[in-house]
């Protein structure tokens, strides 16, 4: 059984959506451990609480430097002895430490597809009023595991959503949420949890099926 840690700043819709496929058994061999937060108002953390998943929160305001932050996160995932680290909207930028002791064992779910529209500066609505400001037909979103770098790590599901004439970043971001993001996490953790994915030399492989 895959242990998770999911990290989480806000709404939570991703994890819920995890939540949703390991309840239906559209994910298998996973189980939701930990949700952390870095923001104790994050809906995300009353959701986790609802289904009765340890829910915390790691906030660097409570920390006196970044330093003491990131190691209390890395000690907090430790001691839930999590493999595989979910990264579903988490607004804060991973301490190099924890990247390195979770190599090709965290993913992160980005709403575009990426390379565009991605790296510093983009999350949230912001990635989808730059979409639109650009007059892509096409945008969609893209789990990927995670670098040293933002957004830049090794490609392993996208999923494209077509722009509509009349979208605004809301319902574009709904849309996308809708028929990428909710669909292509849990399973990329499903296809994790069941040795499908490996990492060679910065590229993802997937194991077909016999
Ligand atoms: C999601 O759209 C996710 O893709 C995005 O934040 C939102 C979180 O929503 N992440 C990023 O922009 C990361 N760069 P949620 O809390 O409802 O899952």
């Amino acid at each position: 059984m895959l242990r998770l840690a999911v990290l989480v700043s806000g709404g939570g819709t991703n994890l819920q959506a995890l939540i949703d496929a390991i309840g239906r058994g559209t994910v298998t061999n996973a189980e939701i451990s930990v949700v952390i937060s870095n923001n104790k108002n994050a809906y995300a953390l009353e959701r986790a609480r609802a289904h009765g998943i340890p829910a915390l929160c790691v906030s660097p305001k409570e920390y006196e430097s970044r330093e003491r932050f990131n190691e209390a996160l890395l000690t907090k995932l430790k001691a839930c002895r999590v493999d595989l680290v979910v990264l579903a909207g988490f607004l804060v930028v991973l301490p190099e430490a924890l990247i390195h002791r979770y190599a090709d064992r965290i993913i992160n779910i980005h709403p575009s597809l990426i390379p565009s529209f991605c790296g510093t500066g983009y999350y949230g609505l912001k990635v989808h009023e730059a979409a639109l400001s650009r007059g892509v037909c096409v945008t969609g979103a893209t789990v990927h595991f995670v670098d040293e770098g933002t957004d830049t790590g090794p490609i392993l599901l996208q999923r494209a959503v077509p722009v509509r004439p009349d979208d605004t970043p809301e319902t574009l971001q709904r849309r996308v949420m809708e028929e990428a993001e909710w669909v292509i996490l849990p399973q990329a953790v499903d296809l994790i949890a069941n040795g499908k994915v490996s990492v060679e030399n910065g590229h993802v492989r997937i194991a077909c099926e016999e």
